[in-house]
């Protein structure tokens, strides 16, 4: 399997309740590398921009505003089949449905406010990783 990158989001429920080493120690542990971080605030009008492929969806305004409503860490990792395993790692979107382990099953707090994002595909994790990180921080 090939080594690929991912871009990883720790939320604002996360990083408001101190879970930020937490969520990492998850990525560490399933052989995932944290290639860059950063923690940004974003503007809802940023996070709408990110989740523009929401924007017909009835919960959008309600995810862009929490979004934005507290810091949160913006990440790129690094491994094998690094997409993938993200999603593995987080678990289900609901945390209801998260398998036991998962960064979703032992913090989430609700659908909207599950603790973590995760590129899907790698189209989507290139886009994502570019609008938030230059070449300059992404060493190799
Ligand atoms: S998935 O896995 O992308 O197919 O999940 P999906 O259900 O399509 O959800 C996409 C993102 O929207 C968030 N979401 C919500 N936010 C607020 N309220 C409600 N009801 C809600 N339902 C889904 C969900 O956390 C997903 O966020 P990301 O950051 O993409 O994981």
């Amino acid at each position: 399997m090939a080594t690929e990158r991912t871009l990883s989001i720790i939320k604002p429920d996360a990083t408001r309740r101190n879970l930020t080493g937490k969520i990492n120690a998850k990525f560490e542990e399933a052989g995932l590398r944290i290639v860059a971080q950063k923690r940004i605030k974003l503007s809802k009008e940023q996070a709408g921009v990110f989740y523009e492929v929401h924007k017909e969806r009835p919960f959008y305004d309600e995810l862009c505003e929490f979004m934005a409503s507290e810091p949160v860490v913006v990440q790129v990792l690094e491994g094998e089949g690094a997409i993938a395993k993200n999603r593995e790692v987080m678990g289900a979107t609901n945390p209801a449905d998260a398998a036991p382990g998962t960064i979703r099953a032992e913090f989430a707090e609700s659908v909207g406010e599950n603790s973590v994002h995760g590129s899907d595909a790698p189209e989507t994790a290139a886009q994502e990783i570019a609008y938030f990180f230059s070449g300059l921080e992404l060493v190799g």
